[in-house]
């Protein structure tokens, strides 16, 4: 006998390495102690989902359901969750099953995630399209911030580990999900720090407002000595860099906009394109995933909420919604190389 419709939920498959995507009829997952059960309704469309289409990155088996992010509604909740309650509005990292786990994987509308780092309530203020937007991109910065170029954020107390204050921060591929989030974050942390950044002009005013105190064209040949002609007296350089887009592996002399007597620091988010650093410059490997192993890590996707209510925290890119359910999302997901300052999103 078929199943009811009320047990059985829908997926989007990847059946294989560059598609075909199909639809599967699968039966509703039950969370386990420590999951809830979401009903989605909006996930966002990642780089890393076309990257994971066309080459099958981190795919230990097939079909395979693709998507890093979303949002939606607790339908259930496992025995020893004490915090979320079906019904509760809430938006999270999916990306489990990009790491091979079995779990996450926002292509489908029901999904299960461990209520432990990967997932928050949704801000009030927003919409499940641009909650659905925001955990990936936040969780990486929050890396990039702490782990990568080791200063702590003062409004999350609970992860600090350094005392460690710049004298400036070069953001490359400010404009990115993941650059402009960062940007906000330290602008949040260090009202007065310098911080500069590099995008196309098109989103230099957008980059001002999230609190660049001045950014550049990456596209300039002049790009090392604009950076260097705009210190303020008396600075010899860049404290430090935080690489989002691996910007380095062809601007390869970025590293000479570095103070020769800073930290010399160079985070760079691991996208798959190595960035090589010159002698004597600090080369630190950056993943979202590292909020498992830190310091207070299970804060800092919760603390996102507030400082959304509170207005503190901005959507960093804005939201495009590339139109409603499964089927909309193999049409669609291309859209993602061509925007500028957005991120696509799917309702479900
Ligand atoms: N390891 C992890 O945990 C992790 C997590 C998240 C993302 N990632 C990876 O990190 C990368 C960024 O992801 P994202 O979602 O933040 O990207 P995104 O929002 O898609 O950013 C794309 C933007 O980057 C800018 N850009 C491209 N090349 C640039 C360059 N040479 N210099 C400066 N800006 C440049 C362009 O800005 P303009 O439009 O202004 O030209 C482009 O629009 C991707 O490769 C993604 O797969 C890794």
């Amino acid at each position: 006998m078929a199943p009811s419709p009320t047990t059985t939920t829908s997926q989007l498959h990847l059946m294989q390495k560059g598609g075909p995507f199909e639809f599967a009829q699968v039966p509703k997952p039950a969370p386990a102690p420590d999951q809830i059960l979401v009903r989605q309704h909006a996930t966002a469309i990642n780089g890393l989902d076309l990257k994971q289409r066309d080459t099958g990155l981190f795919i230990p088996r097939w079909p395979h359901v693709l998507g890093i992010e979303g949002a939606g509604i607790v339908e259930a909740v496992g025995s020893d969750v004490r915090d979320f309650k079906p019904g509760d509005e809430v938006m999270a990292c999916l990306a489990g099953r990009a790491r091979g786990e079995d779990w996450g994987g926002s292509y489908q509308e029901h999904v299960n995630v461990p209520i432990d780092f990967f997932v928050a309530k949704k801000p009030k203020n927003i919409s499940f399209e641009e909650a659905a937007s925001l955990p990936i991109g936040y969780v990486t910065a929050v890396c990039a911030i702490l782990d990568g170029l080791k200063i702590p954020l003062p409004f999350l107390p609970q992860t600090a580990n350094s005392r460690h204050v710049p004298s400036s921060v070069l953001i490359l591929g400010g404009s990115s999900a993941t650059g402009a989030a960062a940007l906000q974050l330290l602008r949040l942390g260090y009202p007065s720090l310098p911080i500069y950044a590099t995008s196309s002009p098109g989103n230099f005013a957008r980059l001002r407002s999230l609190g660049a105190t001045q950014v550049f064209d990456y596209r300039s040949p002049s790009i090392v000595a604009d950076i260097r002609a705009h210190q303020t007296p008396g600075s010899k350089g860049i404290d430090m860099i935080a690489d989002f887009v691996s910007a380095g592996a062809s601007q390869t002399d970025i590293c000479e906009v570095l103070d020769p007597a800073g930290s010399k620091i160079y985070a760079a988010l691991v996208t798959g394109v190595p960035v090589p650093v010159r002698d004597g410059v600090t080369h630190v490997e950056v993943d979202g995933w590292s909020i498992v192993d830190m310091q207070g890590g299970k804060s800092i996707l919760p603390a996102l909420t507030g400082l959304v209510e509170q207005g503190k925290y901005k959507l960093p890119v804005s939201v495009k919604v590339a139109g409603h359910g499964l089927e909309q999302i193999p049409k669609v997901m291309d859209e993602v190389l061509n925007l500028s300052g957005e991120k696509l999103v799917v309702k479900l």
